[in-house]
Parts: structure tokens; C-alpha cells; sequence
């Protein structure tokens, strides 16, 4: 197509096309570039800055900067990938991430993160949250001590199940997700099969009834590194 052009990523040329995202263009190019916030089925966000790559030298959100002809990407500098894990272990400090107990374990995207980058212990404090666990929906739950502030629920609720039943409360330190009804989750519309109770990469919001329906061992990130199915495009084409 004459409308497509190409930059650089770690050196390889890939082709662009007009209003297509860094991180886009990438995926179709089998380029994994680490994520938390993005997710396919909702608008992007750019908050959670894992997707942090530089663009001719300066750092930029690869889910919401548009590629551009001849623009040169740093996707796997040092620089960037100790951003990144430096991210990731604030996200893991930041709430309560107790993944042997944890019903998304091997199916967390935030875990994965972690094992793909090689985190151990973060070097950070632990600040041991102590926000609410709301247990009051028949088929959904809500640990907002595991919440990373992604805000897909929030896009999902909104953009797609047309409801609006998540939003943020609070401001720096204190924000936290919150829910439409002056009671609990309970009160709200969220029902278990929105959009909104599918898309947490980790265990903030979680279907009741489901656990170990799928055995450890055998969930997603158990066998193959986050980002796999996407460096997979590379090999095929
Ligand atoms: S994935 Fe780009 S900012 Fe979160």
C-alpha cells in the first residue's frame, strides 16, 4: 500500500501505517513490547508506562504515540527494559501481590511481567495496603489491595458494557478503584459475563466460582513467557 512507510525497531526496518500506534505496528511485526494497561479490545490508556520506549532518544508510551516514517525505536535498550522492571517492582510494593495465594496466578499479566524481566525481590518497601475487599456481588469480586490502576475495568464498564460501574477515588497516594453505588459491588449492574469482569490482568477483580477450574501448573504463563504469542508472528512471517 502507498500509505505505509517504515522506521526502525533495535535496528530492524517495519513498516507503519498512518494513525497506527508504535505498539501496533510492532505487534503486527511480531515485536513484543511490554504492556499493562493496553489491552486489544479497549481504547488505550497510557498510564501505566510499561510500554515505555524511546523514540529518537526521548521516552514515550508506545500504546498511545503514533509511528511515523523513519522515526528510530529503542524497545530493548538497557535503559528502557531497567525502566520497565523498576515499574513493575513499584506495581508489586505499591499493593498486595501474594501470588502463591492468589487465584490468578500463572494467568497474571503483572507476574508474568515479572518473571519476564527477571524480578526477584523488589528493591522497594513494601507498603502492606489495606484497602477493601468487597465480596458483596453474587458472582464477582473485588480486592482493591491487588488493584495496579490500569483502568481497563474503567474502560471496559464504560466503552463496552455501557455501564459505568467502575471509576478512580481519591488522589495520588489514596486513589483507588471504586464502584457507581454508594453500597458495594453489589448494588452495582456489573454482571459476571461484562466485559468489565474479564479484562483485570491481575487478581483486583475476579469471578466467583471459577477458581482452579483451570489447575496451576497449566494457565497461561505456566509454559510459555508473556509476550510469546506475539514474537511467535515474527518466526511465522
Ligand atoms: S501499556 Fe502503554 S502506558 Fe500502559
Amino acid at each position: 500500500m502507498s500509505d505505509t512507510f517504515t522506521f526502525t525497531v533495535d535496528g530492524k526496518e517495519i513498516a507503519g501505517r498512518p494513525g497506527e500506534t508504535i505498539m501496533a505496528a510492532c505487534d503486527r511485526a511480531g515485536i513484543w513490547i511490554p504492556r499493562l494497561c493496553a489491552h486489544p479490545d479497549l481504547a488505550p490508556h497510557g498510564s501505566c508506562r510499561i510500554c515505555t520506549v524511546l523514540v529518537n532518544g526521548r521516552p514515550q508510551a508506545a500504546c498511545i504515540q503514533p509511528a511515523t516514517a523513519g522515526m528510530i525505536v529503542d524497545n530493548a535498550g538497557e535503559a528502557v527494559t531497567r525502566f520497565r522492571k523498576n515499574v513493575v517492582e513499584m506495581l508489586f510494593v505499591e499493593g498486595n501481590h501474594y501470588c502463591p495465594v492468589c487465584e490468578k496466578s500463572g494467568n497474571c499479566e503483572l507476574q508474568a511481567l515479572a518473571y519476564r524481566f527477571g524480578m526477584l525481590a523488589p528493591k522497594y518497601q513494601y507498603q502492606f495496603t489495606n484497602r477493601r475487599i468487597d465480596m458483596t456481588h453474587p458472582d464477582v469480586m473485588l480486592d482493591g489491595n491487588r488493584c495496579v490502576k490500569c483502568g481497563r475495568c474503567v474502560r471496559a464498564s464504560r466503552d463496552v458494557d455501557g455501564k459505568h460501574v467502575f471509576d478512580f477515588v481519591g488522589r495520588g497516594h489514596e486513589r483507588r478503584i471504586g464502584v457507581d453505588a454508594a453500597g458495594r459491588l453489589g448494588a452495582t449492574k456489573l454482571a459476571a459475563a461484562d466485559k468489565a469482569a474479564e479484562v483485570c490482568p491481575v487478581g483486583c477483580i475476579v469471578r466467583k466460582r471459577v477458581g482452579y477450574a483451570v489447575p496451576v501448573g497449566r494457565r497461561k504463563y505456566d509454559h510459555k513467557p508473556i509476550g510469546s504469542e506475539v514474537e511467535a508472528r515474527a518466526q511465522e512471517g
